[in-house]
């Protein structure tokens, strides 16, 4: 039996909100995405409100946080207006993202060490309103040092290079990729960070990492939603589960 605590899947639900809008009108629902999501186990539902509105929109994150039996977090870039916004909507949770180049690092995670005047404010605003913050960022030793030292409750380590080189074949750079991502696990773990990650990953991928005992949540979206088309977005999440419970059993505690 592993020891290693209990892995939540945070499911993404900005793509029925994409879906939606190709036609502009109100379906798919992404609030009823959301129920079908906690309904079939999700632990949280993930929505991000990006600066273009271009899947949900600041209607759909009250709604969600209205309507929704589990916590809510909520994906943006750390604006003043997205702030506000967020100030308002009171989630769970906030992770904040890069929107804009200048925010990004080179390995596509949000640049903490380029912006770490302009984001402590923004994690001890959102602390003292009771809201938890997770910084985006990649498996780097200098951005989870710095996370840290921003006293950021959380990060999520951007499983993307990971999950971009395994989808090419890449197998050497999937090798990298993946010691990266352990590596800063446990650096960020050691660090007193809570650790999540996500970003690209599919069934295999998900399975692979629920195996790092220091990860507590994934935020998995764009995959899911592509399945459901085919099978439904319950028996997708079910999939999901059974897949990180699977590499879940083959952790040994932190
Ligand atoms: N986590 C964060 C911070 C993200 O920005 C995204 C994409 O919106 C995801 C997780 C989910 O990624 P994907 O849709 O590729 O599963």
């Amino acid at each position: 039996m592993s020891k290693a605590p209990p892995l939540r899947l945070g499911v993404n639900i900005d793509h029925i909100a994409t879906l939606r809008n190709a036609r502009g009108g109100r379906h798919p629902d992404p609030l009823r995405a959301a129920f079908a999501a906690i309904e079939a186990g999700a632990d949280g539902i993930t929505a991000h409100l990006r600066e273009d509105r271009r899947h949900i929109r600041d209607a759909d994150m009250q709604r969600l946080k209205a309507e929704i039996s589990k916590p809510l977090n909520f994906e943006m870039a750390a604006t003043d207006d997205m702030v506000r916004i967020a100030l308002g909507v009171k989630p769970h949770a906030v992770c904040l993202v890069p929107e804009r180049r200048e925010e990004l690092t080179t390995e596509g995670g949000l640049d903490v060490v380029g912006q770490h005047n302009a984001l402590a404010p923004v994690i001890a605003r959102f602390t003292d309103a009771g809201i938890r913050t997770s910084l985006f960022i990649a498996a780097d030793p200098a951005q989870i040092e710095m996370a840290a030292r921003l006293k950021s409750p959380a990060i999520e380590i951007h499983t993307g290079a990971w999950c971009d080189a395994v989808n090419d074949g890449d197998m050497a750079k999937a090798d990298a990729e993946w010691q990266r991502v352990v590596a800063g696990a446990a650096l960020a773990r050691s660090a007193g960070l809570e650790v999540h990650a996500g970003h690209g990953l599919d069934y295999a991928t998900a399975e692979t990492i629920a195996a790092l005992p220091e990860i507590v949540e994934l935020n998995i979206g764009f995959y899911m939603i592509g399945e459901a088309l085919f099978v439904g977005l319950g028996e997708t999440i079910r999939t999901m589960r059974a897949a990180m419970e699977r590499g879940r059993a083959r952790a040994v505690a932190a």
